[in-house]
């Protein structure tokens, strides 16, 4: 069972393979999630300290491009739960100008992922 561990250093148990948006959000974490995990908003994005993963979804690389965010954050919604990480998330629901954090996400990736190795 992977460790996520988040930057006020509480720790979250999470199944092989979970969602890590889901992993967040059903741990308690106050996530935003606003395009329901297609890639599209990027209010799921979350900062790694340790253990970002080296598979990328394309969608999730062509909207971090698109944001100038490429480098600097990563997509919870397009990553997997397979190993041990050490992250921030970034934007919350409280706080926002938004009533609900969105849609909840379905279990798989979704657009149907397209696995690259993610480029340096
Ligand atoms: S990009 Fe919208 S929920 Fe992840």
């Amino acid at each position: 069972m992977p460790t996520i561990t988040l930057d006020n250093n509480n720790t979250i148990e999470v199944p092989d393979n979970k969602r890590l948006v889901l992993a967040l959000e059903d741990g308690g974490v106050d996530m935003l999630h606003r395009c329901g995990g297609y890639a599209k908003c990027t209010t799921c994005r979350v900062a790694f300290n340790e253990g970002e993963p080296t598979a990328m979804t394309a969608a999730e690389r062509d909207r971090l491009a698109d944001g100038g965010l490429f480098g600097q954050v990563r997509l919870s919604c397009q990553i997997l739960c397979d190993h041990d990480m050490r992250l921030a998330n970034i934007n919350h629901l409280i706080g926002s100008p938004y009533d609900s954090a969105g849609t909840r996400p379905h279990d798989e990736i979704t657009p149907d992922p397209q696995w690259i190795n993610r480029p340096h």
